[in-house]
């Protein structure tokens, strides 16, 4: 990040709510959003797609050695490159879910997708989320909040949004996915999930969207301090 530029970063667990609120904290500030977790699921799809098991780290490593992996704003959207094609739209299923759950974890997939994160922070004025932004991508980012609400309620909101694209799924099998990626994610030895010593915890499990929008946007204004 350079003197010039303002990052907020948000972290927190998966169906927290993060890339609806930051897409709207976003819009207000007029800062470019950046979800970081489809870095993750470009690189989880890429695997999955070459027939890798995520356990043989060697042959993952060897695998992101070969692809390139890119964000591009869009009519002001972000939309994820893979070697050139957008995947924006082949991510957002189960499996690359638990496939990006699983291959972030591996130090080397993390050092691949630092450098681009930390580029868009320097070039830009960002809403970053993810799940180490605060700890690790932008340490200086002077706004930290850590999103969090109660796994029950994540993973109503993550049913209720496959089935409105459709997918037919129940909801025990959404609740235990949610409750595995949650666990690999704050248990892995890189980078976990955790809120940083200067982060705001904003709960959203009694709020609505515009509940929580609210809440974001109080921290931000007290941490900005009229900057916006
Ligand atoms: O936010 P998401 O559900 O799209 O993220 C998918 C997975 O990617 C998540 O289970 C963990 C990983 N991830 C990560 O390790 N670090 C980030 N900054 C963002 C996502």
């Amino acid at each position: 990040m350079s003197k010039n530029t303002v990052a907020i970063a948000i972290d927190g667990p998966a169906g927290a709510g993060k890339s609806t609120i930051a897409r709207k904290l976003a819009e207000k500030t007029g800062y470019i959003y950046v979800d970081t977790g489809a870095l993750y699921r470009t690189v989880a799809l890429s695997v999955l797609k070459n027939g890798i098991n995520p356990a043989e780290v060697g042959r993952v490593i060897e695998h992101i050695g070969t692809i390139s992996v890119d964000i591009k704003y869009i009519g002001g959207e972000q939309r994820v490159i893979l070697n050139g094609e957008d995947v924006s739209d082949l991510i957002r299923t189960p499996e690359v879910s638990m496939m990006a759950s699983d291959t972030s974890a591996i130090p080397e997939v993390r050092a691949f997708l630092l450098g681009l994160q930390r580029k868009l922070a320097e070039e830009h004025n960002v809403v970053m989320d993810g799940r180490d932004i605060a700890t690790v991508v932008l340490p200086d980012a002077k706004v930290k909040i850590f999103l969090t609400a109660s796994p029950e309620i994540r993973a109503k909101r993550r049913y209720d949004e496959l089935v409105l694209k459709g997918k037919g799924i129940e909801f025990s099998d959404v609740l235990a996915d949610l409750i595995k990626r949650d666990e690999q994610d704050m248990n892995r030895e890189v980078a976990p999930l955790r809120p940083s010593e200067e982060s705001v915890i904003v709960d959203t499990s009694d709020l609505d969207l515009e509940g929580a929008v609210c809440a974001m946007q109080k921290v931000v204004e007290e941490k900005l301090n009229g900057e916006i």
